[in-house]
């Protein structure tokens, strides 16, 4: 798939913005603090309805515009999806201040001219984003792993995001009355009615993540291999915090690079399994008045030759992983639903050296559409930009230049 058109109304420095967009490679350059990450952010916005570094999306609005305490934030994209238009609109709405500066902000979603769910929608438009922040990925906190393999398979399978919200929700729940049995006592089957709940969605989000991982395994690993030079091996292990796999009798872990395949197990196995350790742990919980495990306490390792890169990893490892990855990304998403993401990069090639930077635009051709940004356009070889439309951001406005013949 691929955008075609794309406008936004009061989105971050872009108070008007309306652009064809050209399909195949697309460079934008422009100084720093000109718009380049924010178009970049619409763009994945559309795939996610999550900023990738908003804190709240209320920066999303455009300051002077967030003044009128009914502003409203939009992003429309026209995109091409099995040869066929579509139209994707999103509203980021300011709703009345209640006093002290905490106004509810909504997100409303229409497609094709009829306001839908937010999460029936997502993944219509699908996208990748590659940041020099990626890296966190690998090394940052489990969380960062979390969101990673979260946002992928929101956009390849139509229930995951509604389930993981369910999931949080049931989890809250649970973890109140945890807290309530732990701190006033009570009735502790109550909690019977959240340990089904939260076995049965967790369930979903752990079977989706087992597949995914071994999937996109399978993907990376002969890129890595070959951005290696032939000399490591990644893998990606999936460690569940309740691993519906028992472990041998005797053992208490297993070795991080041994495969351990998870895929034959059914969803009513993963279910019963996560309920009965609930139940088992159930004490244990209420006395800490949190719950302890199940996929919010979820763990990914990335493994080059055995070794876990997130701590023992160099930066130039980690860098190659985390490309070899992205592009996993994007193939395994076309292999899950027919169609290409458009693969957006912001400011990455200034995060790497020569090789590697060759390595990565001599690999973006066979996507349909990818978008990259850079400072520096020195840092393309004149050779590769020929033929490529770049835009120039300034201040919230574009301005296409040709292609350089
Ligand atoms: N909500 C907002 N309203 C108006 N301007 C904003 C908003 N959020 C960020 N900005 C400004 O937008 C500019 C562009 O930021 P950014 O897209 O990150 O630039 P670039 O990636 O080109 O360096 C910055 O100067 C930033 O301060
Ligand atoms: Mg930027």
């Amino acid at each position: 798939m691929w955008l075609k058109h794309l406008s936004l109304t009061n989105f971050r420095n872009y108070a008007r913005l309306d652009l064809d967009v050209p399909n195949g490679l697309l460079v934008i350059t422009g100084d720093n603090g000109q718009g380049k990450t924010s178009l970049i952010e619409a763009i994945y916005f559309l795939s996610s309805f999550e900023s990738f570094h908003a804190e709240n999306d209320r920066q999303l609005i455009n300051f002077i515009a967030a003044r009128d305490p009914l502003a409203v934030g939009r992003i429309v994209a026209d995109f091409m999806s099995d040869n066929k238009l579509h139209r994707l609109e999103v509203r980021i709405i300011q709703e009345k201040e209640n006093g002290n500066g905490n106004g509810r902000l909504r997100k409303e979603a229409i497609y094709d001219g009829v306001k839908q769910k937010l999460s029936e929608v997502v993944g219509q438009i699908k996208a990748v984003i590659f940041l020099p922040q990626s890296m966190q990925i690998i090394e940052g906190a489990p969380e960062e792993r979390r969101r990673f393999i979260n946002l992928a398979l929101g956009q390849v399978l139509p229930h995951y995001s509604a389930t993981l919200s369910e999931y949080a929700r049931a989890l809250n729940q649970r973890n109140a009355l945890l807290k309530q049995l732990s701190e006033r006592g009570g009735d502790v089957n109550e909690l019977n009615y959240w340990d089904t709940e939260v076995s049965q969605l967790g369930a979903r989000l752990i079977q989706a993540r087992i597949h995914a991982l071994v999937e996109l395994e399978e993907l990376a690993s002969p890129l890595y291999y070959q951005l290696t030079h032939e000399k490591e091996m990644i893998q990606l292990v999936y460690q569940p915090s309740y691993d519906p796999l028992q472990k041998p009798v005797g053992q208490y872990a297993l070795p991080v690079d041994i495969h351990i395949d998870r895929r034959g197990l059914t969803l009513e196995q993963i279910q019963e399994g996560f309920l009965l350790q609930l139940k088992k742990i159930r004490m244990e919980e209420i006395k800490r008045g949190v719950t302890t495990i199940g996929p919010h306490r979820d763990e990914i390792l990335f493994l080059g030759n055995g070794i876990d890169l997130g701590v023992y990893g160099s930066r130039g490892q980690v860098r190659t992983a985390i490309l070899a990855v992205k592009f996993a990304e994007m193939k395994w998403i076309k292999k899950k639903t027919g169609q290409w993401p458009i693969f957006l990069l912001d400011e990455v090639l200034a995060e790497l050296d020569d090789q590697h930077r060759q390595d990565l635009l001599n690999r973006l051709d066979e996507f349909e559409q990818a978008i990259l940004t850079t400072t520096d356009i020195k840092l393309f070889n004149p050779q590769f930009l020929q033929g490529l439309p770049i835009w120039q951001v300034k201040a919230g406005q574009v301005s296409p230049t040709k292609a350089i013949p």
